[in-house]
């Protein structure tokens, strides 16, 4: 979907020029990336192979070596709408499922760092406001984390950016790297999840008793024809399990869901 064409302003256009143009660039790379024929996802890849790599361990081998150097950024126009909800929920505790080289991250932060500077109230209480991000790729994390010094520099802002601060990139596969955090429970305000689709119902399963009731949860690609996340919409969409989701139209739906008071 194209940005709309009722407003003209870029979305730090004014408050943080020099994200801006990082985001301009990092988004640029990304889609020449897919119009050089970086597959989408990794059933895209593997639809692709004429010989299927015969285990699952060497599956994973393509898909890694494949994705190892793709952003796969989240689109532009959904990252903006992820930026806008969270400064109107004030969210200040945030995971994201799939950091890549920080691209949608980017937005995580600001609208934490944004919330923070309007309402410091925000903070959940004995907790610190972070950002969680989730990569496999070692390199990945590290050019996340100079994204991260680059973008936040504007109007003299402190670039307290690090491992123990505002962003902590948890490295490793995460469906091992949740359960070591031991999250409080109703302790996170937002979940985006922006990785595999197999991937999606686990991690939810590990994060929701975190997720504070009222939490948002963003689901990248959603309304493609093969469906990959049937098993977590089978989840949410059952009433027992407490979440109100809708579809925005963005390009291939962008899920919005809301937790309930349960769970
Ligand atoms: C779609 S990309 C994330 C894009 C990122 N949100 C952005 O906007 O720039 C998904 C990322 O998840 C990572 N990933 C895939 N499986 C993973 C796993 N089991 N544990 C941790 N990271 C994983 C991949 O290496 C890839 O960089």
């Amino acid at each position: 979907m194209a940005m709309s064409a009722v407003s003209r302003q870029t979305l730090f256009g004014s408050t943080r020029p020099k994200l801006q143009s990082l985001l301009a660039n990092l988004h640029r790379l990304s889609i020449e990336q897919d119009r050089a024929g970086a597959h989408p996802s990794p059933r895209h890849l593997l639809a692709g192979q004429e010989q299927l790599p015969a285990t699952a361990e060497l599956r994973k081998k393509l898909v890694d070596d494949h994705f190892r150097d793709k952003f796969v950024a989240l689109d532009e126009d959904k990252a903006s709408a992820v930026y806008a909800i969270l400064r109107a929920k004030g969210a200040t505790r945030i995971f994201e499922a799939g950091t890549s080289f920080g691209v949608s991250t980017l937005y995580l932060l600001a609208a934490m760092r944004d919330n923070l500077a309007v309402q410091p109230s925000a903070v959940i209480s004995g907790l610190p406001p972070r950002v969680y991000g989730t990569e496999q790729e070692a390199e990945k994390i590290k050019i996340a984390y100079q994204h991260m010094q680059q973008g936040f520099t504007d109007g003299g802002e402190a670039t307290d950016i690090d491992r123990e601060g505002q962003l902590q990139i948890l490295q490793g596969d995460i469906l091992e790297e949740i359960p070591k955090q031991k999250f409080e429970k109703a302790s996170l305000d937002a979940l985006l999840l922006d990785i595999w689709a197999e991937l999606a119902l686990p991690i939810l399963k590990l994060l929701e008793p975190a997720l504070k009731p009222g939490a948002v949860m963003f689901v990248d690609n959603v309304a493609t024809t093969s469906s990959p996340y049937k098993d977590l919409y089978a989840y949410i969409d059952d009433p027992a399990n407490g979440w109100t989701n809708i579809v925005l139209p963005y390009t291939n739906g962008f899920g919005m869901a809301v937790k309930g008071a349960g769970k």
